[in-house]
């Protein structure tokens, strides 16, 4: 156990990660243990930085998100963690923490996983908890089930645990995974930056309770997370984007099919969405994924990432496209004063 950062405070930085196999359902809503395993690709954009300060003084905990008060939903979240990661530290201080986003929050860019992947490493140095990556994996995940993949950079696979409870619990992490020579980029088209009209937590759990379609998609998953890391791991890039399409598409029918219906996707996702597809009859190897909103990310080579820039922003009326690549997982910027 190491001492407690007091003065100045512990600052992390943490980028979002878009799945290609998708987490979508828990089967512990206090553990956040999934239903299946998912993978996802850490980004080197958006970036989330957190700075966790321990108030001697104070008895209530205060949390700034872009700079002002957060409320609602958002804050009781943090405080809920911050309660979690007091008790594994056993310490009782107050925190003061400070949250800058660079994606727009909410729009299903994942700012909840960088966000949470930046609080757990910023509040566990802070408390003096001295957590392996496992450990700040399985700590993130409690924040935000996708957060526990955002602790590491390139390619990551969270896996959905066995048994329940603490057993659940110790088993359920995420990891990085091998890949071979695949240089790819997302591009990722912002159609509707606004927040999203379900929240992922009341939407997943409205799908795994309702959908017929969603013990259809959650078995073809664990077989597609199989395929999806042998194609990564020999550097097919076809069969990665064909694989993290479907798995996609498969997600947003469960929802389709929930009661009542979750329908994250707008005509503009649905334009380009076709616009993917002639990409792909043009020769280009481009492949959609979308998550709890109505953005599309494509995935492609590098080496295409600007032509496949252009072609979205061109079939789109309103919002912007960014590019970006494989980025790297949390890490501590400064610690102590
Ligand atoms: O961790 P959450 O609650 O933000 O859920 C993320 C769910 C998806 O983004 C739709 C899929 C995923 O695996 O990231």
């Amino acid at each position: 156990m190491q001492e407690p950062v007091t003065e100045g405070g512990a600052t992390a930085v943490a980028q979002p990660n878009i799945a290609l196999i998708k987490y979508w359902g828990k089967r512990d809503e206090q553990l956040f243990i999934p239903m299946t395993s998912s993978l996802s690709m850490t980004l080197d954009i958006f970036r989330t930085t957190t700075t966790v300060r321990l108030g001697t003084e104070a008895d209530v905990d205060s949390v700034a998100l872009n700079g002002k008060a957060a409320s609602g939903e958002a804050e009781r979240r943090v405080l809920v963690f911050l309660d979690l990661v007091r008790e594994l530290a056993g310490r009782k201080e107050r925190a003061v923490v400070d949250t800058h986003n660079e994606a727009p929050t909410g729009a299903g860019v994942a700012s909840s996983a960088s966000g949470f992947a930046a609080l757990a490493l910023a509040a566990s140095a802070a408390y003096g908890l001295d957590l392996d990556a496992r450990a700040l994996s399985r700590l993130a995940r409690r924040g935000s089930g996708s957060a526990s993949r955002s602790v590491y950079g390139g390619f990551v696979q969270w896996h959905k645990g066995q048994g329940e409870g603490a057993d659940a619990d110790l088993s359920s992490y995420a990891e990085p995974v091998p890949v071979g020579d695949i240089d790819p980029a997302l591009v990722i088209a912002l159609v509707d930056g606004g927040p999203k009209s379900v929240s992922s937590r009341a939407a997943m759990r409205s799908t795994v309770d309702t959908s017929p379609l969603y013990q259809g998609w959650a078995d073809s998953s664990e077989g597609d997370l199989t395929e999806m890391r042998r194609a990564l791991s020999r550097g097919d890039f076809e069969a990665v984007g064909e694989i993290a399409e479907r798995n996609a598409l498969g997600m947003h029918a469960t929802m389709l099919a929930a009661r009542p219906a979750v329908r994250y996707l707008s005509p503009a996702t649905v334009t380009v969405l076709d616009r993917v597809l002639q990409l792909r009859a043009d020769g280009i190897p481009a492949y959609a994924t979308m998550d709890a909103g109505p953005n599309v990310k494509v995935l492609c080579r590098r080496a295409d990432a600007d032509r496949v820039a252009e072609a979205v922003r061109e079939a789109m009326t309103a919002g912007s496209v960014v590019v970006a690549g494989s980025g790297p997982g949390a890490r501590l910027l400064t610690e102590g004063g």
